[in-house]
């Protein structure tokens, strides 16, 4: 096959999801169903997975939430937002027109249940109703429990849930709860969370999102390194000098002042997702795609992260603040200036961190990571820095300097892969020069329009747990990340504002690299 031909038959490969079975029938039970992200992410997702195909006919949604609403305005208001984001072409989905036959198909699936999460007899409510749909609507006896609440509701929830009897799974129904982030906001709260949840479920039952999982570029990181032979030979402390990690955003903190007020972008980013793009960089290969090896070698990959004695943190992680700037021309305000932050305000809106994996593939190699708001691009992606050639045999030659092969994952946006080598320039002396070869998702493959979310609910409508967080996950992620924790309050920075928005973040980050000879790729 020539390359065109193999581009073009690669062209006509189905996007995620073509190829997999009908879900079987259940029904979604979404708390906080009036909230941002049932509008924004979930109902979109749901569409996305009627489109495809995937959703079977004993699929009912069932939305609870403390406003009073009926049935017809929790449908009109979500055909509303719908329609908008066709308009716009703004937020996660993406679409030309709704279709209105899969919509109205989803519309006919929805009921309400309105109540109070703490209040036991809404749960009386939902599980008659529940019954009732086992009966009338063919969704035998599945049920799966959505969270898309404030995280200081998730154990009123789940205990409620258990109270009521609905997360009993007899005579082969199943009963699954997917809990969003925030997973804790340390790791004793993670840890009394993980031992409050697991009093009323099973660790099978539970479903923790990272939506960073639901992306193709995310998941392909396993692709790339597992399904090839030849990066994994190189993916160890001989062949590597150092990884970038980066996850850079240039919005700011917008409407959620006073939920970062309380977060910062360390217990925002660090801990759920930067780190799934770091295990999965990092980990051990697992025996297979079964869920538990891969969570297995996940989480041994976040447990190996040095632990930083407080000595350290000063010298190997730097906090950042945004102050005015501008960010893609348009003029923005400092943190401090934003609403519902106090002007005094000493939370992060940037981190950047040196860490070390204590093990054998890794010894030695330093990680670099950064996430920021209001920076001066938006780009996710891990940079994989190999070491330069160690035979200078060009001496004599015009070629000056080598420079070393780098290995780019981009998460997001420009999906794809990049490699960058040295090759001779055409003409008569010896001289080289940089090029790179590129892979795109977007030219490669025919996909369809992807919030994120339909791989994530799907796999929890089919039982499949890989992509989501185990509690020894969670926890290894919060215990990597509590040094720094108790650290901060303890020692007020004395430069915040210390970054422009709209820069690339503060300039004490440049030093954690320049002082080993190394410096961060540009956003
Ligand atoms: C969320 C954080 O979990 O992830 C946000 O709370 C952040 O602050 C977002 O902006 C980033 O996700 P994405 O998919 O836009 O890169």
């Amino acid at each position: 096959m020539s390359e065109r031909q193999e581009r073009a038959s690669a062209s006509k490969k189905p996007a995620t999801g073509d190829t997999v079975p009908v879900a079987p029938p259940c029904a979604m039970v979404i708390f906080g169903a009036g909230g941002d992200l049932t509008k924004r992410l979930i109902m979109p997702a749901l569409y996305n997975l009627v489109t495809a195909g995937r959703l079977p006919d004993g699929f009912r949604i069932v939305g609870v939430d403390h406003g009073r609403r009926t049935v017809e305005e929790w449908r009109q208001g979500l055909t509303d937002m719908m329609k908008q984001f066709v308009a716009s072409h703004e937020g996660e989905f993406q679409a030309d027109r709704l279709d209105q036959k899969a919509w109205q198909w989803l519309g006919e699936r929805m009921s309400y249940v309105q109540g109070e999460f703490e209040d036991a007899d809404a749960y009386k409510r939902i599980g008659q109703h529940l019954a009732e749909l086992d009966k009338t609507a063919g969704t035998a006896g599945n049920y799966l429990f959505y969270l898309a609440v404030a995280d200081r509701f998730f154990e009123t929830v789940v205990e409620r849930l258990g109270a009521a009897g609905l997360v009993g799974e007899q005579n082969g129904r199943w009963r699954r709860v997917v809990i969003e982030k925030p997973f804790g906001h340390d790791l004793p709260s993670a840890k009394a969370l993980n031992a409050s949840i697991l009093k009323v479920l099973e660790e099978r039952q539970i479903y923790r999102m990272d939506h960073f999982l639901g992306k193709e570029t995310v998941q392909n990181i396993m692709a790339l390194r597992f399904a090839n032979g030849l990066f994994e030979p190189l993916w160890r402390r001989e062949h590597i000098d150092h990884v970038q990690i980066t996850a850079a955003e240039t919005v700011g903190v917008e409407s959620r002042g006073r939920f970062y007020e309380q977060t910062g972008a360390l217990r925002d980013m660090v801990p759920n997702h930067v780190f799934q793009l770091l295990s999965l960089t990092v980990m051990e290969p697992p025996t297979s795609f079964d869920a538990e090896a891969v969570r297995g070698k996940k989480a041994e990959a976040i447990q190996a992260i040095r632990s930083l004695k407080p000595g350290r943190v000063e010298r190997d992680v730097v906090r950042g603040q945004y102050g005015p700037g501008t960010v893609l021309g348009k003029p923005v305000l400092g943190y401090r200036q934003e609403p519902n932050v106090s002007p005094k305000s000493n939370i992060e809106t940037y981190i950047a961190w040196k860490l070390q994996i204590d093990n054998w593939r890794w010894a030695g190699v330093p990680f670099y990571l950064r996430t920021g708001k209001h920076l001066k691009a938006r780009k996710t992606q891990i940079a994989i820095r190999f070491h330069q050639a160690p035979h200078a045999m060009f001496r004599g030659t015009h070629v000056e300097k080598m420079n070393p092969n780098w290995l780019i994952l981009r998460i997001q946006p420009d999906e794809g892969i990049a490699l960058q080598f040295a090759a001779k320039r055409p003409g008569l002396a010896m001289t080289l020069g940089n090029v790179s070869m590129d892979f795109s998702y977007k030219s490669y493959f025919d996909a369809k329009p992807s919030t994120g979310y339909e791989t994530l609910i799907y796999d929890c409508m089919v039982g499949d747990a890989t992509l989501f967080q185990r509690a020894d996950n969670i926890e290894a992620g919060w215990q990597a990340v509590q040094p720094i924790l108790d650290y901060w309050p303890e020692h007020a920075p004395n430069d915040f504002a210390n970054y422009a928005a709209g820069s690339d973040g503060p300039a004490a980050a440049d030093a954690l690299l320049t002082r080993s000879g190394r410096a961060w790729r540009p956003l």
